[in-house]
């Protein structure tokens, strides 16, 4: 047999939204395409914005010498310069080229930081429900994750969390807009969740970070700004790509920021670099980086995903579902109205919904949407939506 033990389990655990796609396209051979109502992918229709596609033009058209070459692993330094200016903007704090490392997106982005700051044994704070990835990124670099339950608003409960923490938690990981609830982590939250952080380092003697997967930090509804981990705690990591804000998944562009005012960031930047390095990356793809310096204040139409999120929200919670309304990203993770999350997602698929069970995000009982898809897509599943919900009353 080829593949690991491990990595066949894996494969099995870390599945489902791959299951979901596949059958999906079972049935629109079945059904047709434009009748089967596919919510189950992150993968935004939107088109990136007009600016990238003027500089993506500008810059064919006047190539410069050694512009495709290596460059320094962290990326280059124009690209970093303009990524420290935008964070400067949002947070007030002093960032500089030398916190910032350019990463093949997010996962790249993450990979990197778990890879530079894990021994084996080390344990990672995950909570539910969460990217699936996150069970493999900390296993690849010899760590286990250690989850802890929400509360009823999605938020981390905080006791459980208090003991979570122990001797080995080298990395408490957030991701906000949150991956599958579209919840955003209020600064109250993040404030409560750093104390303890911090009362933890002190009890064991040992360093925590706070790493934020951000990669919805401009998908933001209701005029909402976002709060940034980085006045809650400084050994504060951002972990986050152009994947979903500039919708250039596909095109692996991302970067690490580092708290530009903690003490070891020297030596962690020079340990980031050397892992992008031997983890294959090498550096973030050359021509993404010099579009995406002049890019960074804009974002794709948030507006639309907000119009999407309004309709569903309201036609669901109409039916009877039960759901905490999304804050931004693109995802609604509404409690399942049977017990069995798997059952229901059937019963939804026999109305030629697709959706995500939440077990395959570490909280069964829901189910996942995805809305990130065209306003025919969504207006057409409500029907099965209603007929589903009714089926199980
Ligand atoms: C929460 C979360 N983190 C990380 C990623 C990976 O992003 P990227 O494509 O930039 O690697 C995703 C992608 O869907 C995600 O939802």
């Amino acid at each position: 047999m080829p593949v690991s033990n491990k990595v066949r389990r894996f494969m099995e655990q870390g599945s489902w939204i791959r299951r979901m796609f596949e059958e999906g396209m079972t049935l629109k051979q079945q059904h047709g395409a434009e009748n089967v109502f596919d919510l189950s992918l992150g993968n935004p229709i939107t088109e990136p914005p007009t600016e990238f596609f003027d500089e993506l033009r500008r810059i064919a058209n006047g190539p410069t010498q050694g512009m495709h070459r290596y460059m320094p692993n962290a990326g280059y330094a124009e690209t970093r310069d303009a990524v420290a200016g935008q964070l400067t903007d949002e947070t007030g704090l002093a960032f500089t080229s030398d916190e910032i490392l350019m990463t093949c997106g997010a996962g790249g982005a993450l990979n990197v930081v778990l890879k530079s700051l894990l021994d084996p044994g080390d344990e990672v704070v995950i909570f539910a429900p969460y990217f699936v990835e996150y069970v493999f990124y900390a296993d690849n670099h010899g760590g286990t994750c250690r989850t802890v339950p929400p509360d009823e608003r999605y938020f981390p409960d905080l006791e459980a969390f208090a003991s979570a923490v122990n001797e080995k938690t080298r990395v408490v990981l957030i991701n906000s807009p949150n991956n599958p609830t579209g919840v955003l982590y209020d600064a109250d939250l993040l404030s409560r969740l750093s104390d303890i952080i911090r009362s933890k380092e002190q009890e064991f003697g040992t360093e925590i970070f706070l790493v934020s997967d951000e990669p919805y930090r401009k998908i933001l509804f209701d005029g909402l700004t976002y709060p940034h981990i980085f006045h809650h705690h400084i050994r504060g990591i951002v972990a986050t790509s152009h994947s979903k804000d500039l919708a250039l998944p596909g095109e692996r562009i991302g970067y690490v920021a580092v708290h530009p005012d903690y003490e070891g960031r020297g030596e962690l930047i020079d340990a980031l670099n050397f892992c992008n390095r031997t983890l294959g990356f090498v550096n973030a793809p050359a021509l993404m980086q010099h579009i995406v310096k002049s890019l960074q204040s804009v974002t794709v139409n948030v507006s639309g995903y907000q119009a999407k999120r309004d309709l569903l929200y309201d036609s669901l919670t109409g039916m009877g579902y039960e759901t905490v309304r999304p804050q931004g990203a693109f995802y609604m993770f509404p409690k399942s109205p049977i017990e069995d999350d798997v059952a229901f997602v059937e019963e939804l698929k026999k109305h030629l919904v697709l959706v995500v069970p939440g077990r395959g995000f570490g909280l069964a009982g829901h189910f996942r949407i995805s809305y990130c898809v065209d306003d025919r897509t969504l207006e057409g599943s409500l029907a099965g939506f209603r007929a589903a919900i009714e089926s199980v009353a």
